[in-house]
Parts: C-alpha cells; sequence; structure tokens
C-alpha cells in the first residue's frame, strides 16, 4: 500500500503572534509530528477564550445504494452491491482516526454523536455498535449524549431501527424529501412513499425521538403538492422536522441537466405554508430549516449554531476545535479509498488551519444568525475569544436596518433579518485587505 503524504507544517516555525498556522497533506514538504502541531496551537495568540465550548463528534460514512441527482454532499454508489460495502474495515479506520485525534481534545467530554453521510443505515448495526462502543472506550460522553443515525428509508434499513436503538442511537433523522411517488421518481430516490410511511411508523415506535428529512420547491411541485407532503409528515406528530427548499448545486447531475423547478414567488408561498402548518401543529421553527417540539430540538445542529466544537472524523469530515487562544478548521480526506488509506497509516487529515481572526465576526454570525432566538453577546465573546466590540458597528448598521433587535444582553434577528439573512450576514464580512 503506498504510504499516505504526511500533515506537513508548512508556516509554524518562527511565527510571530497573530500570524496564521496552516498544515497540508504534502509528500515533499517536512512533516509535521502530532506534537508539534499540538504546540503550535498551543502556543500563545491573540485571542483569549475564557473556557472551551461543548464538544460534539461527527462521523461521516459515505456510501449510499445510488447517488441521487441533486447531491453534492460526499456520497458514493457502493460498487457491486451492498456484499462489497468494506464495513469492518471502515469502522476500524474511524477507529484508528479517531484515536489519531485525541490529543486535540484531550480531557474534554462529548455532548453529542451525529453518525451522517452518506447513508449511515446501510451499516449493520453490529458495526454500528462496535463503533459506538469504540468512542465510548475512548471519550467520555456527557450523560443523556444524543446519538443521531441518518437513515434512509427503504425496507432493508427499517426493519434495522430497533437493532440500531439497542446498539446504542437513540435519535434517528430519515431522509423522507417527499410522500409523492412521481415526486420522489425525479428525485432519483431508491424508496417510495409506502416506504417512507413504513419507515416513520417504525421510528416512531423504536425510538422517543426522530427527525423526518423534506425538501420543497421540487420538480413539478405545486402549492397544493407542498401541502399534501406537509399533511403526510405532520400526520406522524414527528419531534423534529427540518424542512430544505431544493437547491441546484455545482457539479451535480440536476447543475448539468437542471429539471424545471417552481419559481421564486411559488417557492415562498411554499415556505409561508412550511411556517404557517408546523406552527399550527405545534413545532416551533427555532432555525432556518428546523421546527421542533418542545424538548425535541437537534442538540447536535444546535452545538454548530451555536458556535460550538466538532471533531469530524470519517472520509471527508470537517471539524472545528477552540484552543485557549485560537480556532482550528480540519478537512479529512475526501476521497473514501485514500481516507481509509490515511486513516490506517495514522493521518487522515487532508488540511487543517486556525480561523483568521478577522473571519471570526462572520462565521460566527453564520450559525448564530440562523436561530430565531439569536445569540446572547457574552456567548459571542466566549465563542469567538473576541470583544464585543469587535462587531459593535456592523451590529449598529444592522439594528438600524430593522434586520436584528437587541439589548444590552442579546441580539435577535428581526422576522425581516430572518427573511434577508444573506444581506444580514453580508454585514460581519470582513473587510476586504488594501
Ligand atoms: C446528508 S443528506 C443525507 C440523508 C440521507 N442519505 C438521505 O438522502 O435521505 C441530509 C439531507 O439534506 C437534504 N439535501 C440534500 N441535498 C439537498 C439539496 N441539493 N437541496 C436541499 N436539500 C438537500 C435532504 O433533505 C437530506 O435528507
Ligand atoms: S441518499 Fe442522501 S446522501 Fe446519498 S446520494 Fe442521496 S441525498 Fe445524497
Amino acid at each position: 500500500m503506498k504510504r499516505p503524504s504526511a500533515v506537513t507544517l508548512s508556516a509554524a516555525k518562527g511565527l510571530a503572534g497573530g500570524e496564521i498556522l496552516r498544515f497540508a497533506q504534502d509528500d515533499k514538504g517536512p512533516t509535521a509530528t502530532v506534537a508539534e502541531r499540538l504546540a503550535a496551537y498551543m502556543r500563545p495568540g491573540s485571542l483569549t477564550l475564557v473556557a472551551l465550548p461543548p464538544l460534539s463528534l461527527y462521523v461521516h460514512l459515505p456510501w449510499c445504494l445510488q447517488k441521487c441527482p441533486y447531491c453534492d454532499f460526499n456520497s458514493h454508489a457502493v460498487r457491486g452491491g451492498l456484499d462489497a460495502l468494506p464495513e469492518r474495515r471502515y469502522v476500524d479506520a474511524l477507529i484508528a482516526d479517531l484515536e489519531a485525534a485525541l490529543p486535540f481534545v484531550w480531557g474534554r467530554r462529548v455532548h453529542t454523536i451525529f453518525l451522517g453521510g452518506g447513508t449511515p443505515s446501510l451499516f449493520s448495526p453490529d458495526e454500528i455498535g462496535r463503533l459506538i462502543a469504540a468512542i465510548r472506550a475512548r471519550l467520555p460522553l456527557e450523560p443523556g449524549c444524543e446519538i443521531t443515525l441518518e437513515a434512509n428509508p427503504g425496507t432493508f434499513e427499517c426493519e434495522r431501527f430497533r437493532a440500531f436503538r439497542a446498539a446504542g442511537v437513540n435519535r434517528l433523522s430519515i431522509g423522507v424529501q417527499s410522500f409523492d411517488d412521481a415526486r420522489l421518481t425525479l428525485l432519483g430516490r431508491v424508496h417510495d412513499a409506502a416506504q417512507a410511511r413504513a419507515a416513520i411508523a417504525e421510528a416512531k415506535d423504536a425510538f422517543e425521538t426522530f427527525n423526518i428529512d423534506l425538501m420543497y420547491a421540487l420538480p413539478g411541485q405545486t402549492l397544493a403538492g407542498c401541502a399534501a407532503d406537509l399533511e403526510a409528515a405532520l400526520a406522524f406528530e414527528p419531534p423534529h422536522l427540518s424542512v430544505y427548499q431544493l437547491t441546484i448545486e455545482p457539479n451535480t447531475y440536476f447543475a448539468k441537466f437542471p429539471p424545471a423547478l417552481p419559481d421564486d414567488d411559488l417557492a415562498s408561498s411554499m415556505l409561508d405554508l412550511v411556517a404557517e402548518r408546523t406552527g399550527a401543529a405545534g413545532l416551533e421553527r427555532y432555525e432556518v430549516s428546523a421546527y421542533a417540539r418542545s424538548g425535541h430540538r437537534a442538540r447536535h445542529n444546535l452545538n454548530y449554531w451555536e458556535f460550538g466544537d466538532y471533531l469530524g472524523i470519517g472520509a471527508g469530515a470537517h471539524g472545528k476545535l477552540s484552543f485557549a487562544h485560537r480556532i482550528v478548521r480540519q478537512v479529512r480526506l475526501r476521497d473514501p479509498a485514500a481516507w481509509l488509506a490515511g486513516a490506517e497509516a495514522g493521518s487522515a487529515v487532508a488540511s487543517e488551519h486556525e480561523v483568521a481572526r478577522a473571519d471570526l465576526p462572520f462565521e460566527f454570525m453564520l450559525n448564530a444568525l440562523r436561530l430565531r432566538e439569536g445569540f446572547a453577546l457574552a456567548r459571542f465573546a466566549e465563542r469567538t475569544g473576541l470583544p464585543i466590540t469587535a462587531i459593535a458597528r456592523p451590529l449598529e448598521e444592522a439594528e438600524r436596518r430593522g434586520l436584528v433587535e437587541r439589548d444590552l444582553q442579546h441580539v435577535r434577528p428581526t422576522a425581516r433579518g430572518f427573511d434577508f439573512l444573506n444581506d444580514l450576514l453580508e454585514l460581519f464580512l470582513p473587510a476586504p485587505s488594501p
């Protein structure tokens, strides 16, 4: 097997305080050991984080039965059928990836775990159970740690739901998308509406909490069609619903062969309908695309939106880790074969870099302003290590334009700010360098 390229330390030596550390995979450069990378990240710097935020763990499982034409996630059709799924090898490599990352999260507790994909429900409950046990053996989990698994509603997966629960998963997120067979076919889905209904019924029986993913503004969808999808989902009284507008992502089949989609006015009427029907059904819209009953908000996603930390393991996984004086972003090797080889050899990180001080306000807002309740000003200081004065000017401007409301402690997007989120976020972009 080819030795994977090691993480190299391209700029750490001789850095002055405040400069940005950046590491990348490169066969030719000098290799940086874990100790060197850690030492670089622990050095004094221009930020001061008084406390580290809650830590989540994201685990990426990259295979699907087939690739959907709209999907730009790091997901790959499993070649040679399910029997060819290298699940044992992949879980072993995940454990190796986690072990290599442990020095960067030493002594920290894990608040939530998300097994995402791809289609994690293609993995057997035994392998998922082995993975969860391996995580527990290496990292302390908070009592009641939320452990979510993404599942597709095929019959094959559905039969395994109870076994996933027994393996330690305590929340299921089911990718239904629509209950209209014609829409599902156009979306290239491998399941139909009857299978979606059966999967939700099974999830409701087996799990105390679960999520349904729906998409709207689908090819050929009418307002009545969108309403019917919503009613079908709400009939199950889901504790949590995520509703995304279908977007055409670059480098997908739909980008190459665009389907006819509802126009902006119709899409906006659909969103109004979603807000109205979910509200009437007792689900609160607490984030741009997320609706929940009391006590059922997605704790893992909330940690992202509250600018918490997350370690990402598995092919192409992203991570964000805080240290006393800096915040670091990591990306794992994207190609599953390259990631497998990397993790097995002890180094699956493709690149990592320190977030520039000037980028932190925008990065924080990109997450926090997605929340209907906004954020506490003290949380901004705690999570970014910056003084609140760093956002005084754009906040004033946002308030002047009626995009946020605030008091001395809290900032909240107004209804207008929530509807025109991009205009609001733009105010926090770093000033262009001269
Ligand atoms: C990581 S995906 C995978 C979940 C699962 N494999 C599935 O497809 O059912 C999570 C969710 O993102 C949403 N999604 C994926 N691609 C999208 C797109 N192009 N536009 C809008 N939502 C999208 C879908 O609702 C999907 O359920
Ligand atoms: S099943 Fe989900 S992750 Fe897989 S290709 Fe389709 S949308 Fe993407």
